[in-house]
């Protein structure tokens, strides 16, 4: 879907992507995780073609985008729905007209809108917020409508930009059930975030990318699953140098100790981010996930 090969950008002397070579296939849901000034939106812009690539090629729905034409641009970015943190509604339309006008401008014909909107609208749970303004809205309300925008032309890619950034810890919860829901119905989802809670008790691949290069790609954590399977001997903290992955990986690695060493499990730990629990174990009820997921939040 999604096919980076030995991509490299540069802005003048500072890296963007260093030589990243990764794949995104149909149906994926992807976490894009990583400090500041890493690279994540480097990425975004690139599949966007809002960048030019320096080297490398990447292709998306088998299209080489860097040797794309001007004109076909549209085409691609038709393919792709993006969501970001702050919404991004337009304040003097409705919530329909704000989801309608997103088909307007791909000249839909009037009947195909008539249909597709209140659809999407009943789909994201806010067909009663129809005729509202953005500022009547919750955050998470507008987060809806945003997501109804995005989806509403059926893009077979769904990019979504720290779309919980903005939310409290509940209603983030909600917004992921709801693009796990757009992912299961075969869209192919690629999510930046810093929510180490939701990346955790979500189970999906996970890409981190520091100064510009991948720097772990795997299924489930956050933070660094071999640890948390048990390979202590394979990582060396003092050799991370980002502080920030440092400190991931210190926090990732106490709470499995303590996990280990007393029976302890993270629920009792409380203030850990990390459950430190077995992937299996973690599939417990939703409701039960969903009391934990807020407890996590409101403990940061
Ligand atoms: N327009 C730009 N001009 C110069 N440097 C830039 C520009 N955009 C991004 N960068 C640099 O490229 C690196 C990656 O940035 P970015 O992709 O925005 O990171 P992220 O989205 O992960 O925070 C950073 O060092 C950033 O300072
Ligand atoms: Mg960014």
């Amino acid at each position: 879907m999604i096919e980076f090969n030995n991509v490299t950008k540069y802005y003048k002397s500072n890296v963007g992507l260093d030589n990243v070579t990764v794949k995104i296939n149909r149906g994926d849901f992807v976490f894009l995780v990583g400090p500041s000034g890493a690279g994540k939106s480097t990425f975004i812009k690139l599949i966007l073609k809002e960048l030019e690539a320096d080297k490398g090629t990447i292709k998306v729905r088998g299209e080489d985008v860097t040797k794309m034409a001007a004109r076909q641009v549209p085409g691609l970015r038709r393919n792709i729905g993006i969501v970001f943190q702050n919404f991004r509604l337009l304040p003097k339309k409705t919530v329909y007209e704000n989801v309608a006008f997103a088909m307007e401008i791909v000249h839909a014909p009037r009947k195909k809108i008539k249909k597709q909107v209140p659809q999407v609208l009943s789909m994201m749970g806010i067909s009663e917020s129809a005729k509202k303004y953005p500022d009547e809205l919750s955050a998470g309300e507008q987060q809806r409508v945003a997501i109804a925008r995005a989806i509403v032309n059926k893009p077979k890619i769904l990019i979504a930009d720290e779309p919980t950034g903005n939310l409290d810890p509940d209603t983030a919860w909600e917004i992921m059930q709801l693009l796990n829901m757009i992912n299961q119905r075969g869209t192919t989802i690629l999510m930046v975030t810093h929510a180490k809670d939701i990346v955790d008790k979500m189970e999906k691949r996970v890409i981190a990318i520091e100064n510009g290069r991948i720097v772990r790609d795997e299924f489930g954590m956050y933070g660094y699953r071999q640890a948390l399977l048990g390979d202590d001997s394979a990582f060396d903290e003092s050799a991370v140098k980002e502080p920030w992955t440092r400190d991931t990986l210190s926090a990732t690695r106490r709470t499995l100790r303590r996990y280990r060493s007393g029976g302890q499990s993270g629920r009792q730990s409380g203030s850990s981010q990390f459950s430190g629990r077995p992937a299996s174990e973690q599939r417990e009820s939703q409701r039960d996930d969903r009391t934990r997921f807020s407890r996590g939040g409101q403990d940061r």
